[in-house]
C-alpha cells in the first residue's frame, strides 16, 4: 500500500457526463452552462473533484470520444468562455476540475487525419495505414464496438486501424511528431489551470511491431496485443515528464486488460500515473459475452476487490459505474423493492475501501437502468453495433432476442438524462431530450432526495463525511472476513490503532453470520436501516443491510 498522503487520495470525485447532466438552452443536449448552474448541488455533496467527460469539438459519433479539435469546445456544449467560467466557478467552490484526455485515437474529421489520408505535409505516419492482401484486413483485430478494426479509405486507397468506431482512427504513437503534438496540447490545457487528466484507454497507445494477429477466440480480438504494448509504459512516462510532472494535478488512466500486477507498473512509486481504472470487477457478470445474460456471484466480486486492495503496489481508484456501465443499483443491487437499501449498501462499499472513490452522476440518487423496448431508442454505438453485428452474422434474429442483455448492459443506461425533478423531462431540458428520460424520475429525482432525510443522496453525503473523519477508510489496510460467504461481504479496515468493521448483506433475504470482530464493536458509524439493530458475535443482517462499526 502506498502510504504517502496527498490531496487526491483523500478526494472524492464526481463524474459529469455533460451531454446528459443539465441543458441550459433547450436544445435537448446538456451543456457547460447547465453544469455551471448545478455546481452548488455538486459542491453540496461534499465532493472535491469533478471529472468532466469530453467537451471538445467533435462530430459526436461516440459522444465526444471522437475529437476533431482538442483545443476547441464542441458547439452544443458552449464556448471556450463558458468553459473558462466553469473552471473559475469550480475553483471558487474549492473543488478541482479533471479533464478527459482522449489520445489513443482522434476523429477522422481531425485535421491530422484529413492530412494523413491525403498524405500531406508528412502526416501519413500519424495513423496506421495498411494495404492488406487482396482487400483483406491487415490483421484479425476487431473493434470494441463490433465488426473488424480496419476500414478502407477511398482517398488514401488504404485501410486504417480503429480499435473503436470507424470514425475513431488510432494514432501512431511510434511517430515522435504525434507524441510531441499531444504533449503540446496537454501543456496548453495545464496552462489554463486544469487539475488533472482522466486518460481514455491509455494503455492501448503502443501497438506491437507488425501488428500481429490476436487470439481469434477472444471477445475483443487483438486485446492482448494492443494493450500494455512494448512502449505503453515508456510513452506514458515520457508524457508525464513532458507535461504534468511539473504540476500539482491528479491523473487516472483507463486501462484495458490489467490485473494488480501489470497495474502496479503504471501506478507504483515510479509509475507515470496516480491511479487507474481497471475492468476486472466490471467483468464478473460478462463471462459469456456481451449479448448473453449477466449472471454473477458475490464471491467473484469480493475476490476481485480484495485482490486489488491487497496486491496493488500503488493507489486504487474505486468505481462501481460510469458512463460506459449500467446503473449500479440495477446491476449489483436490487432496483425494485430494495432500491434504496441496496443503493446505500453499494455506496457504503465505495466509501469504505482504500482508494479514491468516483461517483457517477445520478448514482447518489440511486438512478436505475432504463426499460429499453426497441433498438431505435438507443443511441450508443456499442449497443447498436453489437446488436446489429449479431443480426448480420445470423447469430440472432432480432432485438427482442437480446433485449434483456441490452437492458442489463447498455451504456445508454448511464446516459439517460440526470433526474433533477418530477417534471416532464425531469428538469433536464425544456426541449426534447436527446435520450429518453427514465419514467421513474417521478419518484427518483434530486429535488425529492434533497428534502428526504432518508434518501440515498443524504446517505452519500454522510458517507463523504464519514470518510473524511476516519482515515482508516482512506489509508487503512483491508482484511477480508468470510471470503467464501455467498451473500455477506465483511471486512476490517485498519490503520495503526484504529479499526473499522464493514458488514454488507448483498442479498434480499435476512442472513446471520458469526464474526469475532462483531463482538468487539464500539460504535455504529453508519447504517442504512433505521433503527439499526444491536451487534453481538452473531450478526443478523436484514436484506441489503450495510453497517459500519468502530472496533475497540
Ligand atoms: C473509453 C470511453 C468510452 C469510449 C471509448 C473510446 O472506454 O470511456 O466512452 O467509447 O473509450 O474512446
Amino acid at each position: 500500500m502506498d502510504e504517502q498522503r496527498t490531496w487526491w487520495k483523500e478526494a472524492v470525485v464526481y463524474q459529469i457526463y455533460p451531454r446528459s447532466f443539465a441543458d441550459s438552452d433547450g436544445d435537448g443536449v446538456g451543456d457547460l452552462r447547465g453544469v455551471i448552474e448545478k455546481l452548488d448541488y455538486v459542491a453540496g455533496l461534499g465532493v472535491d473533484v469533478i471529472w468532466l467527460n469530453p467537451v471538445y469539438e467533435s462530430p459526436q459519433h461516440d459522444n465526444g470520444y471522437d475529437i476533431s479539435d482538442y483545443r476547441a469546445i464542441h458547439e452544443e456544449y458552449g464556448t471556450m468562455g463558458d468553459w473558462e467560467e466553469l473552471l473559475a466557478q469550480v475553483h471558487e467552490r474549492d473543488m478541482r476540475l479533471v479533464m478527459d484526455l482522449v489520445v489513443n485515437h482522434t476523429s477522422v474529421d481531425h485535421e491530422w487525419f484529413q492530412k494523413s489520408r491525403r498524405d500531406e505535409d508528412g502526416y501519413r505516419e500519424y495513423y496506421f495505414w495498411h494495404e492488406g492482401e487482396d482487400g483483406e484486413a491487415p490483421n484479425n483485430w476487431t473493434s470494441g464496438f463490433g465488426g473488424d478494426a480496419w476500414n478502407y479509405d477511398e482517398t488514401a486507397g488504404l485501410q486504417y486501424l480503429h480499435l473503436f468506431d470507424e470514425t475513431q482512427a488510432d494514432l501512431n504513437w511510434d511517430n515522435e511528431a504525434v507524441r510531441e503534438n499531444v504533449y503540446d496540447m496537454m501543456n496548453w490545457w495545464l496552462e489554463k489551470g486544469i487539475d488533472g487528466f482522466r486518460m481514455d484507454v491509455i494503455n492501448a497507445i503502443s501497438k506491437p511491431e507488425g501488428l500481429p494477429d490476436g487470439d481469434p477466440d477472444s471477445e475483443w480480438v487483438g486485446i492482448e496485443q494492443f494493450t500494455n504494448g512494448p512502449e505503453a509504459l515508456g510513452y506514458m512516462t515520457e508524457m508525464a515528464t513532458e507535461t504534468y510532472d511539473d504540476y500539482d494535478v491528479m491523473t487516472v488512466g483507463e486501462c484495458l486488460d490489467v490485473d494488480p500486477e501489470t497495474g502496479s507498473d503504471y501506478v507504483g512509486a515510479d509509475g507515470p500515473i496516480d491511479m487507474l481504472f481497471h475492468f476486472e470487477h466490471m467483468s464478473v457478470d460478462q463471462k459469456s459475452g456481451w449479448l448473453s445474460p449477466s449472471e454473477w456471484n458475490l464471491t467473484d466480486l469480493k475476490a476481485v476487490f480484495s485482490e486489488w486492495q491487497t496486491d496493488l503496489d500503488g493507489w486504487n481508484s474505486l468505481y462501481l459505474t460510469n458512463h460506459d456501465q449500467p446503473r449500479i443499483v440495477s446491476r449489483f443491487g436490487d432496483d425494485g423493492e430494495y432500491r434504496r437499501e441496496s443503493a446505500k449498501l453499494l455506496g457504503t462499499l465505495l466509501f469504505t475501501l482504500s482508494g479514491t472513490p468516483y461517483v457517477y452522476q445520478g448514482q447518489e440518487l440511486g438512478m436505475t437502468n432504463y426499460p429499453w423496448e426497441r433498438l431505435e431508442q438507443l443511441d450508443d454505438l456499442q449497443s447498436v453495433g453489437k446488436v446489429e453485428a449479431a443480426i448480420e452474422a445470423g447469430e440472432i434474429a432480432d432485438f427482442e432476442e437480446v433485449k434483456q442483455a441490452v437492458r442489463d448492459r447498455s451504456r445508454d443506461n448511464a446516459r439517460t438524462p440526470m433526474q433533477w425533478d418530477d417534471s416532464e423531462h425531469a428538469g433536464f431540458t425544456d426541449g426534447e431530450p436527446w435520450l429518453p428520460v427514465n419514467p421513474n424520475h417521478e419518484t427518483i429525482n434530486a429535488a425529492a432526495a434533497v428534502t428526504d432525510r432518508d434518501s440515498v443522496l443524504h446517505y452519500y453525503r454522510d458517507l463523504v463525511e464519514l470518510r473524511e473523519t476516519h482515515e482508516e477508510l482512506i489509508y487503512g489496510a483491508y482484511n477480508l472476513l468470510l471470503p467464501n460467504h455467498e451473500s455477506v461481504w465483511a471486512y476490517r479496515m485498519e490503520l495503526e490503532d484504529d479499526a473499522v468493521l464493514v458488514a454488507l448483506n448483498v442479498d434480499d433475504t435476512e442472513t446471520t453470520v458469526t464474526l469475532d470482530d462483531a463482538a468487539r464493536t464500539e460504535e455504529l458509524l453508519c447504517s442504512n436501516y433505521n433503527p439499526p439493530t444491536e451487534a453481538g458475535a452473531s450478526l443478523t443482517l436484514r436484506p441489503y443491510e450495510a453497517r459500519v462499526y468502530r472496533l475497540e
